[in-house]
């Protein structure tokens, strides 16, 4: 069942950003009822379908209208904007708001037992990593000669694995860090979640129904604060 004239919104099934995204939504009066096994969610009092997704899918489909609106991490909004500016693919959206979840940053980290003065200690090295294009500009910025190992998942496990000598991941608790005997050593990328929306214009019916939902976002937002 899928329905044009429904506002689709694109969430994370699941990982850090999808708890927060979904109690965003329930706060500001949309019912759902999540089912586990189930792509997509509709909601019961308003016109609004819930697409849940891998977040690096996040980026993609509102960017190609597929849905109108995302809750996605700036690292992976960036990292897609990246991607698709080296291989000339359209790459527009516009950010509404900044959320106050989902902080983390995307940081350089080298086992315990590597020397690492700055940066500079990356030359010639492999970095593994699941952003590559964001890792590329960290190095380009930093006239370093290094390369980007792309790995989907188990980034923290390339330096034992003996696949590369340093990670580029995400950190929050850096509590994977310190399990697999790692030191965050320099910050790549600053990241919190976002609620983008197509560039593409939506029926007046869509754009009526998101304006009414953003003084709601602000209002739970404030009453956090
Ligand atoms: C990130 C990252 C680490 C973890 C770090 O993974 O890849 O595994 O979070 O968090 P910590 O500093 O609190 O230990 P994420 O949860 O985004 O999932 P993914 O790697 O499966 O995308
Ligand atoms: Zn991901
Ligand atoms: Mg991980």
């Amino acid at each position: 069942m899928s329905d044009a004239s429904r506002l689709r919104i694109a969430v994370q099934k699941s990982g850090r950003l999808s708890d927060d995204s979904i109690a965003l939504l329930k706060a500001i009066g949309i019912k759902l009822q999540i089912r586990d096994r189930l792509l997509i969610a509709h909601s019961t009092n308003q016109p609004v379908d819930l697409l849940r997704v891998r977040d690096d899918d996040i980026p993609g489909l509102v960017m190609d209208g597929v849905v109108d609106l995302g809750f996605i991490g700036q690292n992976e909004l960036e990292e897609k904007m990246l991607e698709r500016q080296a291989s000339n693919r359209p790459y527009a959206f516009k950010t509404l708001r900044e959320l106050d979840y989902g902080g983390c940053r995307l940081s350089i980290a080298v086992p315990n037992e590597m020397s690492y003065d700055s940066v500079q200690s990356l030359q010639g090295k492999k970095v593994a990593t699941t952003y590559p294009y964001l890792l590329e500009r960290f190095f380009e910025s930093n006239n370093v000669n290094a390369s980007a190992v792309m790995l989907t998942g188990s980034v923290e496990v390339a330096p034992r694995a003996g696949v590369a000598d340093a990670i580029c991941d995400l950190v929050s608790t850096g509590a994977t860090l310190e399990a697999n005997g790692l030191q965050e050593k320099d910050e790549v990328f600053v990241s919190r979640a976002v609620l983008i929306q197509s560039a593409k214009p939506l029926s007046d019916e869509k754009q009526e129904l998101i304006n009414r939902l953003l003084p709601r976002i602000d209002g739970v937002t404030q009453a956090k604060e």
